[in-house]
């Protein structure tokens, strides 16, 4: 690279990755197929429009590799529709809550603060000042059970136009045949944003809510479906919806697609449609459960109880005395990569919330199993509970730098 500056911090980021563990649940490693895709002379290219509807000439490989992605994308997640162009998760469901409401119509989603996701209507959003955002909360946070009942009450009398299932910081799975039943007996769409559970959804290790009836899937390509950063959105069969979304993705919403990005999105598709990857989803949950365990071991407070995905909510203030934000400080020093996170009905502040939030889809790309992540489970609650002794915080970094070594970020999985 001719840019030493820029080279330099590339490199380092690559060496971060590589010496560290990364339990950030939206964050995974990509196949040098699909970086190669996403760093290829398709960055070139303007492509506004659709396949074989085009607004600029020299479209005869992006139509291929859109095609490609389209077709791939349908088949993986059993629907008719794709649009492969949003630029990231918030595009998308941005797009979509424009393709499918006027302006005043009202949305109900997960509360924020039980899991649910910025763009399902938290007020410091743009969106937020357009549309009506409603909310359904967990009914028992110790088992993570969604209030069905009070849903449909407030579904009933506020008659929202979507109703979505999705969420950022939730553990179990949701009840796809019941939010179904809610959408239709009000009259609204059933929407799911499955950003976070995408790869899992994908390697059948957990439920699609398609096959509940759902009318629309929304997601990321990252995170769990481990493709590049990314939008996704699926139409299970509605062409008059898929339409709709067409429209409000380009030109509604957005310019050029980034076509780079689609190739790569072609090649992460692919990679998730192999027997390997469904071995991978089916590891995520089997690692991050065997976490969890240990945090209940030790009598650490899980919001949820437990997990059913790649994903585990920590109510470490609450357990062990020790704020969110000072454990993702003292776990980032031993090589552990981890966010801060609010718990349902957190009596303390966003900025140093009571809980951690970790997951497991990185550390499974790189090949750890159940025992590893015991190990490292109880490496974490170590350095919880030692968090001012350098002598246990230097022993544990150094174990951490030990398994990250044995188990190098692979090139490819399949
Ligand atoms: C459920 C959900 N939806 C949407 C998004 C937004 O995705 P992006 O950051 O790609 O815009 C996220 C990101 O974490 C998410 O968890």
């Amino acid at each position: 690279m001719r840019d030493k500056l820029v080279e330099k911090l590339i490199k380092g980021e690559e060496k971060r990755q590589r010496e560290g563990l990364e339990l950030i649940p939206s964050e995974n490693y990509v196949s040098e197929d699909v970086l190669k895709a996403n760093g290829s002379v398709f960055t070139n290219k303007y492509s506004e429009g659709y396949p074989g509807r085009r607004y600029y000439g020299g479209q005869e490989f992006t139509d291929q590799v859109e095609r490609l992605a389209i077709e791939r994308a349908c088949k993986l997640f059993k629907c008719k529709f794709a649009n492969v162009q949003p630029h990231a998760g918030a595009p998308a469901n941005v797009a979509t809550y424009f393709a499918l409401m006027e302006p005043g119509d009202t949305i109900m989603g997960m509360d924020l603060s039980h899991g649910g996701h910025l763009t399902h209507g938290h007020p410091v959003t743009y969106i937020s000042k357009i549309f009506r955002f409603i909310r359904y909360k967990m009914k028992n946070i110790e088992t993570g059970e969604i209030d069905y009942d009070e849903m449909l009450r407030v579904a009933m009398a506020e008659k929202p136009k979507i109703i979505m299932a999705g969420f950022s910081a939730y553990t179990r799975e949701l009840d796809y045949a019941k939010f179904s039943e809610i959408a239709k007996k009000v009259g609204a769409l059933a929407i799911a944003d499955m950003a976070h559970i995408a790869g899992l959804i994908a390697g059948k290790a957990v439920k699609n809510p398609f096959d509940y009836g759902f009318d629309v899937i929304l997601t990321t390509t990252h995170k769990t479906l481990r493709g590049p950063r990314g939008g996704l959105i699926l139409t299970r069969d509605s062409e008059e919806i898929a339409k709709k979304i067409d429209k409000s993705v380009f030109p509604g919403f957005q310019g050029g697609p980034i076509m780079n990005t689609i190739a790569a999105k072609a090649i992460c598709f692919g990679e998730a449609l192999t027997p390997a990857f469904k071995k991978y989803a089916e590891q995520i949950i089997k690692n991050s459960r065997s976490m969890a365990k240990v945090f209940l071991n030790n009598k650490i407070r899980l919001i949820g109880g437990g997990t059913d995905n790649h994903c585990v909510l920590a109510d470490i203030f609450g357990s062990l005395g020790v704020t969110g934000k000072e454990g993702q400080t003292v776990l980032d020093e031993v090589g552990i990569t981890l966010n801060m996170n609010m718990i349902a009905d957190d009596p303390r502040k966003p900025m140093d919330p009571s809980g951690i939030r970790f997951g497991t889809p990185a550390i499974t790309t790189r090949g750890f199993r159940e025992k590893e992540c015991k190990r490292v489970a109880e490496l974490m609650i170590l350095t919880l509970k030692n968090k001012d002794n350098k002598k246990v915080k230097d022993s544990v970094h150094k174990e951490i730098k030990a398994l990250a070594k044995k188990f190098p970020i692979p090139k490819k999985f399949v």
